[in-house]
């Protein structure tokens, strides 16, 4: 199949990396991107949330916070999408440059500060949509930065945004505002949640915490007692990290969160232990530096029953989410599994999740 991306990438990689983010999604918009193969492998599929995908490799949070081409990423090889992060008023952000790019480390430092344009504009577009039957969606919530009460936010966007998607996340790991490191703070998070659990919903949605990979072992036990007391339905692993392992590029030393290849190993270690800590029947997503089968297989063994990628994308393409699949499900194959759900945990000593 022609791969147009290392035709593109040069081009994309000589701009601002906002400005070739605006780029693809434009060309997405306009539907000139090639779609992948659509491969379909019994092997990749899975249930989120009660919602039958075609493979459980996802498209993480950041990349569509607008909700402008979540319905056409199916297409483009994934089997689910979370849109956002939203806040409930529109939001500037932080200053650019606020992204940057690490190739030689395969990674990309951003500390946007959630720009998007507010829940309005993004109900509109959810409202407006169509997405395919077998295209899961999440929708990543967060709180505005100049809010005076954080949890409100919360509480506000997950009743207005409940009857869209499948699973709704609680951002609670934004490494680059004040409010999105508010809930590290275990009394603050159970706050939270205990409003969350006071709304009258007419369908509850599925909620899932997202956590950051830069709390010790003491807190991440404590927040996950927490999310676990409160029925959390799912926690997803990890955030961007402030911190800086050993990194070749000359941005290394730029403020804001670190993603890609340097996150894989930190990342897949805590969804393991998170694994651990919230037994087998929790819904866990594996996220941080995939960039192969391999790598997503690793987060599966470790506990994963779904796995998120966004910074592959930006050396890959699309064309990545194709190899994964197809190396995914020869490795599930190899090791004699019948799909995701089975392997999920064999790597650790908690048994396999059940969905
Ligand atoms: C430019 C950029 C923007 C992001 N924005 C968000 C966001 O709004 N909400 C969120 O929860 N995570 C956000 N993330 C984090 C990703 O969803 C993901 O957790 C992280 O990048 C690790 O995965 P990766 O190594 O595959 O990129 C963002 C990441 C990048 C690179």
């Amino acid at each position: 199949m022609f791969d147009p991306y290392p035709f593109a990438r040069p081009f994309l990689h000589r701009l601002d990396p906002e400005d070739a983010h605006a780029v693809t999604l434009r060309a997405l918009e306009a539907n000139v991107v090639p779609g992948q193969p659509r491969d379909v492998d019994p092997i990749l599929e899975t249930t989120l949330f009660g919602r039958r995908l075609s493979n459980p490799v996802g498209l993480a949070a950041g990349f569509d916070k607008n909700g402008r081409v979540f319905e056409r990423m199916g297409t483009h090889g994934f089997g689910f999408v979370e849109v956002g992060g939203v806040t409930p008023k529109p939001q500037a952000g932080n200053p650019r440059p606020r992204v940057f790019r690490l190739p030689e480390d395969g990674a990309v430092i951003n500390r946007m500060g959630f720009p998007n344009g507010g829940a309005e504009v993004l109900e509109g577009r959810l409202r407006a949509k169509r997405r395919p039957d077998d295209l899961g969606l999440g929708i990543n919530l967060a709180s505005n930065a100049d809010s005076a009460d954080p949890a409100a936010d919360f509480v506000a966007l997950a009743s207005r945004f409940a009857p869209y998607a499948d699973y709704l996340t609680l951002d609670v790991s934004c490494p680059n505002t004040v409010n999105g490191l508010e809930f590290l703070d275990p009394e603050r998070l159970a706050d939270l949640l205990a409003r969350l659990a006071a709304i009258a919903w007419p369908v509850r949605p599925a909620l899932v915490a997202k956590l950051s990979p830069d709390i010790d072992d003491s807190l991440l036990q404590r927040m996950v007692a927490v999310l676990l007391e409160a029925r959390i339905d799912g926690i997803i692993v990890a955030n961007t990290t402030r911190a800086r392992p050993p990194l070749r590029s000359s941005y290394a030393r730029e403020a804001g969160g670190l993603s890609g290849l340097p996150l894989f190993a930190r990342s897949t270690a805590m969804l393991a232990r998170v694994r651990e800590l919230a037994g087998p029947a929790l819904m866990l997503i594996g996220v941080g530096g995939i960039t192969s089968g391999a790598d997503a297989y690793a987060k599966i063994r470790a506990g994963a029953t779904a796995v998120q990628l966004y910074t592959g994308l930006v050396y890959g393409g699309t064309a990545l989410v194709t190899r994964i699949k197809r190396e995914l499900g020869a490795l599930l194959r190899r090791d004699g599994f019948a799909g995701v759900a089975e392997a999920a945990g064999a790597g650790t000593s908690a048994s396999p999740a059940v969905l």
